[in-house]
């Protein structure tokens, strides 16, 4: 599907739009019908920067940060405007269905569903498979899309009357962004590449892809808990002024004087600081993992490298040399970067790595034998000091 194709489909929607707007046309003002246009034209804008950076136009690319951009447009930023767009009249008809609609977009149910749909496209299995499949890539897109409006319409709703009460509003916006927020933090504070398909720009430097997770992690977790905790402090003071108004519209039936604070109002401000002290805790980094490391250091891999030693072990340099063809007691390494990848069927390079150095014995290059390399570096490496010999090994050109 080319950029066109998408172009021609969405021509195709703001007509069917217009048609419907024409309709309802004399239930508003013209400046309204001309706002709800205005946002809709912005939507139309936002789904087009889903689809069009595909992994099919992009290529190598396609970075996993883009992904979570656009997962976030889907979930987020499009159905808001969508919902701008679309005047509460125009949906009107479906009040007649009142009763499953309700069912259909209740909180439980739409917060179940879509959580299991957004951590379900992550599972790696999944998502590698839509980043090579152009089509299921487009039932992925489309099903995030889908989602994102059943996901904010408990809150949103262009029909007021399907919306949550205001209490359960709060605890779902909460809620919902659990999953999110943590498959963030775990993108950001895992220090294993999750997805290692090829189409993730891991052929030109595992390194990088590292960091690309990391970015993409930060783009979900904190941009998604930001809107997340915006969302909650509007449907608060939502609340708190509807409430306000009911009780004063009470108290002048009662002839009575407003005591000031009721005690409802009070215990709505202490809901709210209690869920936003937890989400705060919940979105410190600290929180979630303080000792693993955030990135993979090439430059602290090549000084591990050269050291004659590395604490009771022996050191690379003394078996290996980065000079082409030059063979100590070990290969030489001089063109790692490039061969990794093409010595065990199935595993990337950062996976080659990996293994050879943790498991030196599960694959022995043309030449030399098993036992030969040091066999014991799983038991003196940290994580964080193979990450960076592996980084380290990637940049070798
Ligand atoms: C005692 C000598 C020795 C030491 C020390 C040693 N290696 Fe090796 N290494 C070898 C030998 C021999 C092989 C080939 C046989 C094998 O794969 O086990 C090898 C293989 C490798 C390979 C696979 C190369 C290829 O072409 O597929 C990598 C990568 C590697 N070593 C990295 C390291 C790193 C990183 C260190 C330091 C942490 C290290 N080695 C320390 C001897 C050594």
């Amino acid at each position: 599907m080319t950029a066109v194709n998408l172009f021609i489909i969405f021509l195709a929607v703001l007509g069917i739009y217009a048609i419907l707007m024409s309709r309802i046309a004399d239930q508003m003002t013209p400046s309204q019908q001309g706002r709800h246009l205005v946002w809709f034209t912005l939507e139309m804008v936002v789904v087009l920067a889903i689809f069009i950076p595909s992994p099919d136009l992009l290529g190598p690319d396609y970075r996993f940060t883009v992904s979570m951009g656009q997962l976030l447009f889907a979930v987020d930023l499009g159905p808001l405007l969508l919902f701008q767009g679309i005047p509460g009249q125009m949906l009107r008809p479906l009040l007649k269905w009142d009763k499953l609609g309700r069912f259909l977009t209740s909180a439980v149910l739409v917060g179940f569903v879509c959580s299991v749909i957004m951590v379900g496209w992550h599972v790696p299995a999944l998502f590698e498979t839509a980043s090579r499949n152009f089509p299921i890539w487009i039932l992925k897109e489309l099903m995030l899309l889908v989602s994102g409006l059943l996901l904010w319409w408990p809150v949103d709703g262009p029909l007021r009357e399907w919306r949550s009460a205001y209490p359960i509003q709060l605890l779902y916006l909460f809620l919902i962004r659990v999953p999110m927020v943590i498959l963030g933090a775990f993108f950001t504070f895992a220090n294993i590449l999750i997805y290692t398909s090829r189409s993730f720009a891991l052929e030109i430097c595992a390194p990088s892809s590292i960091s690309d997770q990391q970015a993409g992690g930060l783009v979900m977790g904190v941009v998604s808990g930001f809107i997340g905790l915006a969302a909650l402090t509007i449907v608060f003071f939502n609340w708190l002024k509807e409430s306000n108004q009911a009780d004063l519209k009470r108290n002048i039936l009662k002839k009575e004087n407003s005591s000031g604070v009721s005690s409802k109002n009070i215990f709505v401000v202490a809901l709210f600081f209690v869920m936003v002290l937890t989400a705060i805790r919940l979105f410190n980094p600290d929180h979630t993992s303080s000792d693993i490391p955030l990135t993979s250091d090439p430059a602290a891999g090549e000084v591990l490298f050269n050291q004659g030693t590395i604490d009771s072990a022996p050191g690379c340099v003394l078996c290996h040399t980065i000079q082409p063809n030059q063979v100590k007691f070990g290969p030489s390494l001089a063109d790692i970067a490039r061969t990794a990848e093409t010595r065990v069927k199935g595993q990337t390079a950062e996976q080659y790595l990996r293994s050879s150095i943790l498991d030196p014995n599960a694959y022995i290059p043309e030449g030399f034998n098993p036992n030969q390399m040091y066999q014991k570096y799983k038991d003196v490496l940290s994580d964080k000091q193979v990450n960076d010999l592996i980084a380290y090994l990637l940049s070798l050109n």
